[in-house]
Parts: structure tokens; C-alpha cells; sequence
């Protein structure tokens, strides 16, 4: 191997391990955020049942839209993220976020239960029935997601388009009804996210062989006879 191609091997793999760098800086960064929002509601914690529910169950539901947003990034970057992390490595972390997301919103709807009717008289109901409603999709996408994978790769694809559905219409619900979601700081994080999602979904669709897995087959036209 000649000099100047192993000094280019070298500057790749240092430039490799810096994105890699950069992208758990990304990850801790967002798992951080929902503490750092509810920083002053923490002294709440152990002031009795109904204050420590309260915190609990916003605590839980930012976790879970961040984990969600983690998802969804590692899902449509996942071309442009290969160049940095071996594919086995991006399914695993999507895969996690996914799960990770799934397990913090029933920790929000458990943690909501003693206070559900408190909470359903007060606040907007259209809102409030997202949450449920995309509780249910979001079962529906990941559980087909680790099924049918290999059994029914193109039922699988459709109904996975449906997470960019459900984060979008989570962060609805908890702009609608959501406490710390009236604060500035939690708005702007919201829709940044919801523009690098927005962002996401259209690098994808400019891939042909990605849009193939949604679109019906062209139709081939027959050249005329004679
Ligand atoms: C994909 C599913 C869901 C996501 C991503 C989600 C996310 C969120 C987020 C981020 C908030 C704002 C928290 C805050 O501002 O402090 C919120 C608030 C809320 N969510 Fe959900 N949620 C989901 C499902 C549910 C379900 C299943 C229920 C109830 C059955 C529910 C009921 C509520 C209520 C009552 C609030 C207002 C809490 C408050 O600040 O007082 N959510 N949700």
C-alpha cells in the first residue's frame, strides 16, 4: 500500500470516530433535555403522592417523545448514519430508542391512572385522546416491526411510516394538554425536532428505491402491435 492511500485510510477512520463522537454527544444531549425542562419540578418529588405522580408522569412522556425523536432520527438518516456506524450497530440503537420510547409512555399512562379523571375534566378532551390513540399506533407499528419483519416485509414498511405520524401527533397532544410544554424552552426543542423529522422524511422520500416500498408497481406500457 502506497503512502499517501494509507494516510487517506488513517484521516477517514479519525474522521469516522469524531462523527461517531459527535452523534453520542447527540443521543446524551436529547436523553438530557426532559431533565433539564423539569429541573425546578424535581424539588416536587416526595411532597406528597399527587406532586410526585404529577412530575413522574411529565418526566416519563418527555423521555418518551425523546426517545421517539431517537427513533425516528436513526430510522431516517439510517443511509448517511452508515457511513459512520456498521448497520448492525444503527438497527440496534433504533431499535432500543424504539423500545425505550414504548416503555416510558406506559410508564406516563401508568403514572397518570390515580389522577386520569382529574385530569380528563380539566383539560382539552381532543388532545387528550391523542395520547391513547397513539399509544395504540405506536404498539401496532413496533410490535409488527419485531414480527413481521421477515414474514411480511412490504405490510411491515407501510405500517411503519405511521411512527412519523405518531411523533407528530404526540407532540400535538402535548402541546394541547402538556404543562411543561407551555414553557418557551420546550416549545422550541418541539419544533426543532419536528423539523428534523420533517427533514428526515424527505431525505428518504428522495430515495427511488425507498419510495418503491410504498408506491404501487408502474404500470408498463405495452409498445403496439405492428
Ligand atoms: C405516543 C404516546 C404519547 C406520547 C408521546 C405522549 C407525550 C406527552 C408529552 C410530551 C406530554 C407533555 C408533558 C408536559 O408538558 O409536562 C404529555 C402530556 C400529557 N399526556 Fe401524553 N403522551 C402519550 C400518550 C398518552 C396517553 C396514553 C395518555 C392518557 C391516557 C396521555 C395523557 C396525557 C396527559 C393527561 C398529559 C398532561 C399532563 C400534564 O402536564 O398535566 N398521554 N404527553
Amino acid at each position: 500500500m502506497d503512502g499517501s492511500k494509507k494516510s487517506e485510510e488513517v484521516e477517514e477512520v479519525a474522521s469516522r470516530r469524531v462523527w461517531r463522537s459527535l452523534a453520542v454527544v447527540f443521543v446524551v444531549a436529547v436523553i438530557a433535555v426532559p431533565f433539564a425542562l423539569i429541573n425546578s419540578s424535581f424539588s416536587m418529588l416526595g411532597h406528597g403522592t399527587d406532586e410526585t405522580l404529577h412530575t413522574l408522569l411529565r418526566v416519563s412522556a418527555l423521555l418518551g417523545f425523546s426517545f421517539l425523536f431517537l427513533q425516528i432520527v436513526t430510522g431516517a438518516f439510517r443511509p448517511a448514519l452508515r457511513r459512520v456506524f456498521k448497520p448492525r450497530t444503527l438497527y440496534r440503537a433504533h431499535t432500543a430508542f424504539g423500545l425505550a420510547g414504548l416503555a416510558f409512555i406506559v410508564c406516563h399512562f401508568v403514572f397518570l391512572i390515580p389522577s386520569l379523571g382529574e385530569h380528563w375534566a380539566k383539560l382539552n378532551h381532543g388532545f387528550f385522546v391523542l395520547g391513547p390513540i397513539m399509544l395504540f399506533v405506536l404498539l401496532l407499528t413496533i410490535s409488527t416491526a419485531l414480527v413481521l419483519r421477515k414474514l411480511l416485509p412490504g405490510a411491515w414498511n407501510r405500517l411503519h411510516i405511521l411512527n412519523y405520524v405518531v411523533f407528530t401527533v404526540a407532540a400535538i397532544h402535548a402541546l394541547g394538554i402538556g404543562t411543561q410544554t407551555t414553557m418557551l424552552a420546550t416549545r422550541l426543542i418541539f419544533a426543532a425536532y419536528l423539523m428534523a423529522a420533517v427533514a428526515g422524511l424527505a431525505y428518504r422520500a428522495s430515495s427511488p428505491s425507498w419510495r418503491s416500498k410504498f408506491l404501487p408497481a408502474p404500470v408498463r406500457m405495452r409498445a403496439p402491435r405492428g
